[in-house]
C-alpha cells in the first residue's frame, strides 16, 4: 500500500483541532518543513537495535518524563534533575536488575495532549479543551490554536535536546560520578541510603576491576564517559511531524525527525486513523498504549499495519489497564499477541490506569496502585513465559507533591502540586519505584 507524508489528511481525528485561520497554520508548517530535524536516521537506527535485544530479554526499557512539557516550565534545572533521575533509576535497574537499560525520556516533543472532550465546561460557558502548549493556552482566553505554538515547541525540543546531549556525551551521565547524583532534597531516607550503598558498591566493582587490569598489565579501557539517551513523545500532532519528516540520506526511507520514539495514544491508535496512517511509514520504533478494552484483535490489525515484517524492536506494547483489569487484560493480550507470533517488547505503563480523584479535587495517583500494577505486569508476563521489557512513567526530578504515598509519604497534594495535566512520582518515588521493580525482575529470574 503506498504512502505519502501527507496520506493521513484524508482521514478524520477529533484529536487534530481546526485552527480558524488554515493558511497560517500552513505558511508555520512551510517554515518548519525547512528546519533541521531534531534526531537523526543513525540513533533512530541504533535504539531500534536496542529494542530488538530487549525484545529478545536482553535488556530493559526505562522511558519516563512529564506528562506534558510546558513553555512556562521550560529551564535548565527541570531538564537536569529529571535526566538525573532517570540516571538514577536505569543504575539500579541495572545494577539490582541485571540488565542493560535502554533510557528513553518523554521530552523535547511531548507538548500535545489528547482529549475525552473537545469542550469544557467553565462557570463562564463552554469553551475548547486545552490540549497542550503547542497547540493552545491553558488559560480560559487562550484556548484558540494558535500555529506560532508549534514554531515555539520546536525551538524549546532543541533547546532540551542540546542540553541533553551534553549531559550524555559530557561526562555527567559517567557511571563514576553515581554517587554524586544524589538529590539535595532526598533527606535521609531509606530510599537514599539504599541508593547510597549502590552506589558505593559500583564505586568498588569498578575499583576491583581496574585493580585487576593493572596486575594484568592489560590497557585500562577509556571510562565510559558516553550515554545513550533517546527522545519519545506521542505523535499526536500531526501537521508538527510531518513537517519534520525526513529521508534517511543512506537508505532514503521516510523517518519521523520529531523524535527517537513516537507512541499511539489509547485516543489515537485507531488501526484506520490518521496517527497510524502517518507511523506506518517512517521507519522509528512505534509504542502503542494498550487500556483495559485494547482487544487482541484491534491490537494486532495494528501491528499488521505498523509492522508487515515483524521486525524485532519497531514495536513497543505499552500495557496501562489499571490494577483492578490488568491481570485479566494482560494475560489474555499477551497470549494472543505471542500465538500470533508477533515480536515485540512488553512493557508497563502503570500511571494512566490508576487515576483517582483527592478529595479536595484534584486528580492524583496512589504509589501503592502504581507499583501493584508493575507487580501483576510482571507476574502476568512471567506466567506467559514473555519478557518484562519496560517500565514507562510520568515522572520528574522535583519534589512535587502529586502522587500519595511511598516511603517518603507524601500526605498533603497542595505541598507542590503543579502539573497542567496528569499527575507524576516526584524523584524520591520514582527511585523508590525502580528498587522495587528491580528486585522484582531479579526475583523473576532466580
Ligand atoms: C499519556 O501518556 O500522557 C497519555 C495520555 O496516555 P494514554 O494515551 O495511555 O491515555
Ligand atoms: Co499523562
Amino acid at each position: 500500500m503506498s504512502w505519502s507524508r501527507g496520506g493521513w489528511r484524508s482521514r478524520k481525528s477529533s484529536q487534530i483541532p481546526d485552527y480558524p485561520n488554515p493558511p497560517a497554520l500552513r505558511e508555520a508548517e512551510d517554515r518548519l518543513k525547512t528546519y533541521p530535524p531534531l534526531v537523526f536516521a543513525g540513533e533512530i537506527r541504533q535504539l531500534k537495535s536496542e529494542l530488538a535485544r530487549v525484545a529478545d530479554g536482553g535488556g530493559f526499557l526505562l522511558q519516563g518524563g512529564d506528562c506534558a512539557e510546558t513553555f512556562a516550565d521550560f529551564n535548565t534545572f527541570n531538564i537536569r534533575d529529571t535526566f538525573r533521575v532517570l540516571l538514577q533509576m536505569a543504575l539500579i535497574l541495572t545494577f539490582v536488575g541485571e540488565k542493560p537499560v535502554v533510557r528513553v525520556g518523554r521530552v523535547a516533543g511531548q507538548f500535545a495532549k489528547p482529549r475525552s472532550n473537545p469542550t469544557e465546561k467553565t462557570p463562564e460557558g463552554e469553551i475548547p479543551s486545552y490540549r497542550g502548549d503547542m497547540i493552545n493556552r491553558r488559560e480560559p482566553a487562550g484556548r484558540t490554536p494558535d500555529p506560532e505554538r508549534m514554531i515555539r515547541a520546536y525551538f524549546q525540543s532543541a533547546a532540551t535536546l542540546n542540553l541533553l546531549r551534553a549531559f550524555a556525551g559530557g561526562g555527567y551521565a559517567d557511571i563514576h560520578k553515581a554517587s554524586k547524583w544524589l538529590l539535595d532534597f532526598v533527606g535521609k531516607s531509606p530510599v537514599r541510603e539504599k541508593y547510597e550503598a549502590l552506589a558505593r558498591g559500583i564505586d568498588k566493582t569498578i575499583g576491583v576491576m581496574r585493580a585487576y587490569e593493572s596486575l594484568e598489565g592489560g590497557a585500562l579501557p577509556a571510562h565510559p564517559q558516553r550515554i545513550d539517551f533517546y527522545s519519545s513523545h506521542e505523535a499526536l500532532f500531526l501537521p508538527y511531524e510531518e513537517a519534520l519528516c525526513r529521508n534517511d540520506s543512506l537508505t532514503g526511507d521516510p523517518v519521523a525527525g520529531s523524535a527517537h520514539f513516537l507512541w499511539l495514544g489509547e485516543r489515537t491508535r485507531d488501526p484506520e486513523g490518521p496517527h497510524t496512517e502517518f507511523l506506518r511509514g517512517v521507519v522509528n520504533p512505534i509504542g502503542i498504549k494498550c487500556g483495559p478494552g485494547a482487544e487482541p484483535r484491534e491490537i494486532e490489525r495494528l501491528l499488521e499495519k505498523l509492522n508487515p515484517d515483524n521486525e524485532k524492536g519497531r514495536i513497543t506494547l505499552i500495557l496501562r489497564a489499571g490494577v483492578g483489569k490488568a491481570e485479566l487484560a494482560y494475560s489474555r493480550l499477551i497470549r494472543e499477541i505471542v500465538s500470533a507470533g508477533r515480536e515485540v517488547v512488553w512493557c508497563i505503563d502503570p500511571m494512566h490506569g490508576n487515576p483517582r480523584l483527592h478529595s479536595s479535587g484534584v486528580k492524583t495517583r496512589y504509589f501503592t496502585d502504581i507499583l501493584y500494577e508493575c507487580k501483576i505486569f510482571i507476574e502476568v508476563c512471567r506466567a506467559e513465559k514473555v519478557h518484562p521489557g519496560g517500565l514507562h512513567l510520568e515522572m520528574t526530578g522535583k519534589n512535587v507533591s502529586e502522587c500519595l504515598g511511598g516511603f517518603d509519604s507524601v500526605d498533603d497534594l497542595s505541598r507542590d502540586y503543579e502539573t497542567t495535566c496528569d499527575p507524576r512520582l516526584n524523584a524520591s518515588q520514582a527511585l523508590e519505584l525502580a528498587f522495587a521493580v528491580a528486585e522484582c525482575l531479579a526475583a523473576d529470574r532466580g
